[in-house]
């Protein structure tokens, strides 16, 4: 983070709560976190499923603990998340809610409620949210729909919803539409259908800052180097487009899954390491882009392994360090991007 803010920029982490995991309890953790990063994400623990156990319940106790450990180290912290627009990613009694005999009325309630009650709880502490994740079907680039926003008369009127009450409480906040699609090929009807949400909310005087990158990099072999290039111009296409429309950028979730590169450590990690400064070189040419944030410090204990494990079993190598948090090429990379 020393090197960001000398840019002007910041660097950051997701971490979660869990003791000897990618925590701050765990001593191993804590050292990159407080020696890298400025700013901090929760991976976990302020999304419905871990605030929400019950309807008219609200769990705050882990969340809280990541928030005391960063008041402590005068770290700042972004949001993650208000609204996950995914059924499978919302409280299972969410879906099987009865939303009764006005359903528009109490599904907006309860979206209303939750979203007045965290951003009541933390105020100024929280400057930045990610006030809906991952609205768009990739496939199609059609919006998602969950039992809440069909209760609540469409995709667009929960969205729109969201990021006005988000407002409303937290006028100091950045409020951003955080998704997945990233540069790599095979990514244009989710690139579309994020360009016409994005329009859309201009179009509708809808408070909305920025696009959360999340930049969940994906190599693909030897060839990545050549094909990157050839691709990088619609990709670009797109940021143009996105900034634009005024709104700024954020990385909010970088990593980077190392397919198709040799098993040897060394030689994968330089892969990753050469293809991820790539990345970040095209995004840095946007003047827009403040916030740079891995999606957790340490091999150990990304998602990536147990989401998506490689073909061969070798274990996963998507982040700045090590299982044994020992900094990699990818570390000094995103250093030297910044
Ligand atoms: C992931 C977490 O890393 C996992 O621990 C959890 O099981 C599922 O969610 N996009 C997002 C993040 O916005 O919240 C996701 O985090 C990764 C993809």
């Amino acid at each position: 983070d020393a090197v960001a803010r000398r840019s002007g920029l910041r660097f950051g982490s997701a971490l979660s709560a869990r003791t000897n995991g990618a925590s701050a309890d765990n001593p191993a953790y804590a050292a990159p976190l407080r020696a890298e990063c400025g700013l901090l994400v929760a991976e976990n623990e302020m999304k419905w499923q871990h605030l929400r156990p019950a309807p008219g319940a609200f769990d705050f106790a882990a969340f809280d603990r990541i928030m005391a450990w960063a008041g402590q180290h005068r770290m700042a912290v972004r949001g993650h998340n208000l609204l996950w627009q995914r059924r499978k990613w919302m409280p299972a009694w969410l879906e099987k809610y009865d939303f009764g005999a006005r359903p528009a009325r109490s599904a907006s309630e309860i979206l209303i409620d939750h979203i007045t009650t965290v951003t009541r709880r933390y105020g100024e502490r929280i400057a930045s949210y990610d006030v809906v994740n991952e609205a768009v079907t990739p496939e199609t680039g059609a919006l998602e729909e969950t039992a809440l926003s069909r209760a609540l008369g469409g995709t667009e009127a929960t969205l729109d919803l969201a990021f006005r009450t988000a407002h409303a409480e937290a006028p100091h906040a950045e409020l951003v539409y955080n998704d997945y699609m990233s540069w790599e090929p095979g990514n244009a009807a989710h690139r579309a259908g994020v360009l016409r949400l994005l329009k859309g909310f201009r179009r509708r005087g809808v408070p909305v800052h920025a696009l959360g990158v999340q930049s969940h990099l994906v190599t693909a072999g030897p060839d990545t180097g050549g094909s990157a290039r050839a691709y990088e111009r619609d990709w670009r296409h797109f940021l143009d487009a996105v900034t634009g429309m005024g709104y700024r950028l954020l990385i909010t979730e970088l990593d980077v899954r190392d397919n198709g590169l040799p098993v040897d450590p060394a030689a994968r990690d330089r892969g990753v390491a050469d293809y991820a400064r790539r990345y970040l070189d095209v995004m840095f040419d946007y003047p827009q882009l403040r916030d740079v944030i891995a999606w957790g410090m340490c091999d150990r204990f990304s998602w990536i392994g147990p989401f998506e494990p490689r073909p061969d079993k070798a274990a996963r190598r998507p982040c700045p360090y090590d299982a044994d948090y020992r900094a990699k090429p990818l570390r000094t990379a995103i250093a030297q991007a910044l």
